[in-house]
């Protein structure tokens, strides 16, 4: 291990986190009632421009009237680069900084993004006495943002998470999709000629180096790496594909942008009974492994060792926090 110890960001569930636009009252209830582990209030590309004013004010409302039934909050302010953000920060905040959990910027580009926030931020939390600090979640989602991916992880101690903005990163990097985070039948390989001479195209992931660029940065930092929106909801199959594939990754949740996704993301990114069962044999054996005086030995065939143990851990400490683990 190395002397540097990455200090991890404060624990909390994110395996869905549910976009609600602030403009749309109508979904706050239905939001909280549901099974979601963070809702974010979103003031910034799901509300209109014209709509931005009043959908701030009935977030403000919302944070405080609503029973939100324990989840953690967070508040999608308007990017540096607007006039609407200084009051998304402001007003919200001292009108409901103890409802309040995460701040998510969006199109986070530089370090210095993230330190400003920072100074508007304790700035209001110590004008109102705030009881508890807001944390910030990032969303890498532009050229800029990812070329500063690491300093933009290290740039506060409110970091919570980044997330992978997948539809903005495709049109910030140019790439040639309109898709909202599904693969691309133009992105794959073309096969050598077998014995016959057939070839067969074969189908890659498009994200594959802006999940893994964004997860090692997120993880050295002590921070959790969740991936992005997946645009087509009645798609259940090829949601699961995507947020499976980001959890092999190191993803630790991946957003809903429909009550329709939550459930699929809690089971992706919550472990299944057959992995808890896996891992308690894992450990088990470990600890007879040590108490022989071996540091690697076989389970079912397969090497296990110091790797495994912690590994192990990371699922029994999740099923802890969800309560079906001792
Ligand atoms: N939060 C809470 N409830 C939601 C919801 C959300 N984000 N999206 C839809 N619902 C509710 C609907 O009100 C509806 O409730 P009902 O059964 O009581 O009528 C139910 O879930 C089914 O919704 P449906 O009719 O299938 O969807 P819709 O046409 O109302 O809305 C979207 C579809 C995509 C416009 C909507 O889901 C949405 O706005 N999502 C968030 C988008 C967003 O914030 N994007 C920015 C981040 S990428
Ligand atoms: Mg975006």
């Amino acid at each position: 291990m190395s002397f540097t110890i990455a200090e991890p960001a404060p624990s909390r569930l994110n395996r869905s986190e549910l976009a609600v636009p602030g403009s749309r009252v109508e979904l706050f209830e239905k939001a909280a009632k549901g099974p979601v582990d963070v809702i974010f209030l979103d003031l910034e590309d799901a509300v209109a421009p014209d709509a931005k004013d009043q959908a701030r004010k009935n977030v403000i409302q919302a944070l405080n009237e609503v029973d939100w039934r324990g989840k953690t909050m967070s508040l999608r302010i308007n990017g540096l680069d607007t006039h609407w953000m200084y009051r998304d920060v402001i007003d919200v905040l001292e009108g409901a900084v103890d409802k309040l959990d995460l701040i998510m910027i969006p199109k986070a580009g530089t370090a210095a993004d993230i330190y400003a926030l920072d100074m508007l931020v304790t700035q209001i939390e110590t004008a109102t006495r705030a009881k508890k600090r807001i944390g910030f979640e990032m969303i890498i989602e532009t050229a800029l943002g990812m070329a500063n991916v690491e300093a933009i992880a290290g740039a506060s101690k409110r970091n919570e998470s980044l997330h992978f903005g997948v539809a903005d990163y495709a049109a910030s990097t140019k790439a040639k999709t309109v898709n909202i985070g599904g693969p691309h039948p133009q992105y794959g390989v073309l096969t050598d000629k077998d014995a016959e001479g057939k070839r067969d195209f074969v189908w890659a992931d498009p994200w594959h180096y802006a999940i893994s660029r964004m997860v090692v940065a997120a993880r050295a930092h002590g921070l959790r790496p969740i991936d992005g929106p997946f645009g087509d909801f009645s798609d259940p199959d090829g949601f699961r594909a995507q947020a499976n594939r980001a959890a092999v990754l190191g993803c630790e949740g991946k957003w809903a942008i429909h009550p329709s996704q939550v459930a699929l993301a809690n089971e992706v990114f919550g472990p299944s009974k057959e992995e808890l069962a896996k891992a308690k044999r894992v450990l088990d054996a470990m600890v007879e492994a040590q108490a022989a005086g071996k540091g690697a030995v076989a389970l079912d065939g397969k090497l296990i060792d110091n790797a495994s143990i912690k590994q192990a851990e990371v699922l029994l400490g999740m099923a802890r926090r969800l309560g079906i683990a001792a």
